[in-house]
């Protein structure tokens, strides 16, 4: 009989810690239904203490998630439970995941505690958690670099105080496979009472191996958890990806007599919408979700596929989800369809006025664009979010002009509450020209920190979907615009990267904290 494998997704939660991720609740919602979806276990929907905003996330995604566990971080002390098991109670199932960091180095220079301090405080954080919530994972933060006989006294404490699942992290990507591997094997030997938890891994790619890493931890250390986001999203160089592991263990069922619960159809349908929300465009090479994963570009391989898929295909890219690029609406698709199909990719819009605008932004795509791919409701969808967000500038209006040896100029307007403000400027590219345009209005004082287009489907007619990245006072954010004209888009990712900077709030990183 194969067993199952548990997948853990923290899209939400660590991949929304990475610099310039940050996510909307509208947006954050739209991804926690893809996930539940593609049948993850598992959904960790953020980190509740953050703010308030982090918090009401979790506790709409909480209250709308069926089919899936949500889950929701929170410190080792009875302020960030409590704060977790309120955002949480509403759902179906639902786990408390709490964390303290157990390795020297953390303990004292991060945490200031002894050991000991540490081993109490994980004792009673999963105590208090366990009075309030029959599910509680506890994760050793920096477990990797942990000393083997502390671990095990503190793991086979939080086991005896109800922790069911116990996630070792590799929290800087320092772990080798084999060693890993050993490690976990090692852990649940020495520990008495460690068949009484499940054991997950977490691991980070600064080495490039999370995703070797955490399927060692499985064969090696007997993990049946494995904690990893979709296209690898993460802070530094992101986490386990998702998608890997979960084709890993299908196609080498083999070696792994594993099993998932993944519908991997939806696979690449999760990773567009990851990345046209975050603005994280996945690489061309990326396995299983980048665009070039299934390609055959070389005479060589084309002539041998044609002959006999299996000569240089060991998984068909319908099944990870890539034949969903497929026409679904036209110019003469009414309202009606428009909504079943918004309504089939999980997103449901606040209001009769938000769907009237989506449709008749779709109506004018439409116009410029015979067909339309689910990417692209994707896309107009963000973009309508985008612009209907109560934010501080509006783009009204723009037009530039460019030619082989003259200077690009630009006329852009933008609305700042009833105020519409006007500026005109030239520059290096049409692009650059906008920018300047929309600064000398703005005078934001950021950084652009890169700039890149994506086009959002095939052909010289696809919309053009940009990501910009602006830095100030230490603040990284991500705009996105889609447009089929990539300037329109340009001056759409800029003025969303403008909105962001000025109403994010203040959030609290679970880990860079030094009390827990
Ligand atoms: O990387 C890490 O250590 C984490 C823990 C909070 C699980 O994300
Ligand atoms: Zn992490």
């Amino acid at each position: 009989m194969t067993e199952r494998l548990i997948i853990f997704d923290t899209t939400l939660r660590d991949g929304e810690q990475s610099p310039g991720a940050s996510m909307t609740r509208e947006e954050k919602l739209r991804i926690a239904k893809q996930l539940e979806r593609l049948r993850v276990d598992v959904i960790e929907a953020g980190f509740p203490a953050a703010s308030n905003g982090d918090f009401e996330a979790v506790r709409a995604i909480a209250n709308t998630i069926k089919d899936s566990t949500v889950a929701g971080l929170c410190r080792a002390n009875d302020r960030d439970i409590s704060r977790g098991v309120e955002a949480l109670k509403g759902a179906k199932a639902w786990r408390v995941h709490t964390f303290i960091a157990t390795s020297p180095l953390h303990m004292e220079k991060k945490l200031r505690m002894t050991p000991e301090q540490v081993l109490e405080q994980a004792r009673l954080a999963v105590r208090f958690a366990r009075n309030n919530c029959e599910d509680v994972e506890f994760s050793p933060e920096d477990g990797s670099r942990s000393e083997v006989a502390f671990l095990c006294r503190v793991l086979e404490a939080v086991i005896k105080e109800g922790a069911r699942t116990i996630n070792i992290a590799d929290t800087v990507g320092y772990a080798v496979p084999q060693q890993f591997g050993e490690f976990i094997r090692t852990l649940r030997e020495r520990i008495p009472n460690s068949d009484k938890a499940v054991w997950s891994v977490h691991c980070h790619n600064d080495l490039g191996m999370a995703v070797a890493n955490s399927l060692a931890g499985v064969m090696i250390g007997g993990a049946r958890q494995v904690e990893c986001t979709v296209n690898g999203l993460g802070e530094r160089a992101g986490n386990t990806s998702l998608e890997e592991v979960v084709m890993a263990v299908r196609t080498r069922r083999d070696f792994f007599g594993l099993e998932t619960r993944i519908d991997t159809a939806q696979i690449v349908p999760a990773s567009r919408l990851v990345s046209q929300i975050t603005g994280f465009v996945v690489q061309p090479n990326k396995a299983i979700v980048g665009a070039n994963a299934f390609a055959h570009a070389s005479g060589i391989h084309q002539d041998g596929v044609l002959k006999a898929r299996q000569t240089y295909e060991i998984m068909q890219a319908e099944d990870v989800g890539w034949t969903t690029n497929k026409i679904v609406l036209g110019k003469l698709s009414g309202r009606n369809a428009f909504r079943q199909r918004l309504k089939e990719l999980g997103i449901e819009l606040e209001s009769e006025e938000a769907l009237n605008a989506a449709f008749q932004k779709f109506k004018d795509l439409a116009d410029k664009k015979a067909e339309i791919f689910d990417e692209d409701l994707n896309a107009l969808v963000s973009d309508e979010a985008v612009t209907a967000a109560t934010e501080r500038w509006r783009l009204v209006h723009m037009s530039q002009a460019s030619g082989m040896g003259e200077q690009p100029h630009a006329t852009v307007v933008l609305g700042e509450g009833g105020v519409e403000r006007k500026a005109e400027s030239r520059g290096d590219g049409p692009v650059d020209a906008t920018f300047k345009a929309i600064e000398s209005i703005a005078r934001s004082g950021a950084d652009l920190l890169l700039y890149s287009v994506n086009a959002v489907t095939q052909g010289t007619e696809s919309q053009g979907e940009v990501t910009v990245r602006l830095a100030r006072g230490g603040r990284i954010v991500n705009g996105v615009g889609a447009d089929t004209d990539i300037v329109v888009a340009s001056a759409k990712a800029y003025v969303n990267a403008l909105n962001k900077l000025a109403s994010e709030v203040e959030r609290v990183n679970p880990q860079l904290q030094t009390t827990p």
